[in-house]
């Protein structure tokens, strides 16, 4: 009977080594390993003698520790892009999330905005602050330029710029949280005409 076709994997009868040992007719071989199979396996020998001291007792942190380590950085990071520096849009996203700051911005919305926008957010004489549509650019940069400049002439919304970059930005904050608790659409105050839908995506 003739060869099956080689497929250019096994090993021919000649460069086998015979390890000495055979049982029920199965023939034990003993060959050396193919080398970028070693230098892989040694690799890996040398990168467990760095990374188990490292990270098991070691400075390495992993899990909750991890965690507790970039909440301490972000914090920081908030910290330091705080007291009126300028920021850009990626500056201003940072602090979008930030918890003091969302309560902040809550507490001046329920004494100076609720009136025209609702306890809810949901609009009356001001629009929805909930729904995927917008007037102004959904970003950090154009919800505060609308909050300090204020709307367009004669349209009822006032610039807020006289309470300071702060609270105009814990304000924005406040409005994106409350866009991202969950979009809420209110028929009493249906989108306007000239409102495009933007929705928030970041
Ligand atoms: C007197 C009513 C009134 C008050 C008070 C008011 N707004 Fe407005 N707001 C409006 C109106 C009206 C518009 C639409 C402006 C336009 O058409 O240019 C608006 C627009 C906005 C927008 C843009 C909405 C969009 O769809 O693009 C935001 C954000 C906003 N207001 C937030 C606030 C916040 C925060 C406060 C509290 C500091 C506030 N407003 C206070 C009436 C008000």
């Amino acid at each position: 009977m003739s060869d099956p076709a080689p497929t250019g994997t096994e090993h021919k009868p000649d460069q086998l080594k015979d390890g000495g040992h055979a049982f029920d007719g199965i023939q034990e071989y003993d060959n050396n390993l193919p080398k970028w199979w070693l230098w892989l396996f040694y690799a890996t020998i040398i990168w467990a003698i760095w990374y188990i001291p490292f990270y098991h007792g070691g400075p390495g942190k992993v899990g909750p520790d991890r965690l507790k380590e970039d909440l301490a950085a972000l914090a920081a990071e908030r910290a330091s892009l705080n007291a009126g520096t300028a920021l850009d849009e990626a500056g201003l996203r940072v602090l979008a999330s930030d918890p003091a700051r969302i309560a902040a911005g809550k507490q001046t919305y329920a004494q100076l905005c609720v009136a025209c926008h609702g306890a809810e957010g949901l609009g009356g004489v001001g629009p929805n602050l909930r729904d995927r549509h917008w007037l102004v650019e959904p970003t950090m940069t154009g919800i505060t330029t609308v909050l300090e400049k204020g709307g367009r002439p004669g349209k009822g919304m006032a610039p807020y710029a006289n309470l300071g970059t702060e609270a105009v930005r814990n304000l924005a904050v406040y409005v994106v949280s409350m866009n991202r608790e969950g979009l809420k659409a209110n028929p009493a105050k249906p989108p306007a005409a000239d409102e495009k839908e933007t929705p928030i995506d970041w």
